[in-house]
């Protein structure tokens, strides 16, 4: 990964009609411009296209990402998108992320094929895990840790514990590591520590513009 830390990556999760995303874009793109960092969203699927082309256009410098990505390649896969497709769209993919792994039993074998895919076509997965044991297949650079008891529920894990995962986990491979689950303008900053932490991966506080405004101008 050759992008500018740190990495601050909104997840939207299925939230937001397309209006609502068109003008978040339009909020957080010129705030995203100025940032030292580096600024990843992560929309529903069919706004990453023009996500591409309003970044583009306006040379914001938002970064865009996709939810997931198919273990597949492109061929009959009814609703799925292949890695290949995003390709020309995104730069990164989240793969693994909790809510898969248990709402759409995504097994480590399910998760090695998406990682191989991405892999392929030069899309830089952020692979999710929930703590210090969850396997990490070969080749990721970036590792999201997202404690589960800390996903929406504004319960977040302590910075302490938090930098004591990535420090285990980093004793595995050199990795990027970012830390998710209930991160808010008024907590970022207790994560977000250079070599220890290096970025974040927000849900809830990613879906109104001023509050991811708000942690990006929180974070230094
Ligand atoms: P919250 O920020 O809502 O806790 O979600 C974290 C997350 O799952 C990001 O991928």
């Amino acid at each position: 990964m050759s992008d500018p830390l740190p990495l601050v990556i909104a997840n939207h999760k299925a939230n937001l009609t397309y209006s609502e995303f068109e003008i978040w874009v339009n909020k957080v793109g010129p705030v995203a411009k100025d940032f030292e960092g580096t600024v990843v969203v992560c929309p529903s699927s069919p706004f990453l296209a023009q996500a591409l082309i309003l970044t583009q256009a306006q040379s914001w410098n938002l970064k865009i990402g996709a939810q997931d990505i198919s273990r597949f390649d492109i061929g009959a896969y009814t609703g799925e998108v292949a890695a290949s497709q995003l390709a020309g769209i995104c730069k990164y993919a989240i793969v693994g992320h909790s809510e898969r792994r248990k709402n759409f039993n995504e097994t480590d074998e399910i998760l090695d094929q998406k990682v191989q895919m991405a892999k392929k076509v030069n899309l830089t997965p952020i692979f999710c895990v929930q703590d210090e044991n969850t396997k990490i297949p070969e080749g990721i650079e970036v590792v999201a840790y997202e404690p589960v008891f800390s996903i929406g529920t504004g319960n977040p894990d302590t910075p302490q514990n938090a930098r004591a995962v990535s420090a285990k986990i980093q004793e595995k491979g050199d990795y990027i590591i970012l830390y998710g689950g209930s991160v808010k303008g008024d907590n970022v900053k207790n994560f977000v520590e250079k070599s220890v932490i290096d970025g974040v991966l927000i849900g809830s506080a990613s879906l109104d513009p001023q509050d991811f405004i708000e942690i990006l101008q929180s974070i230094y």
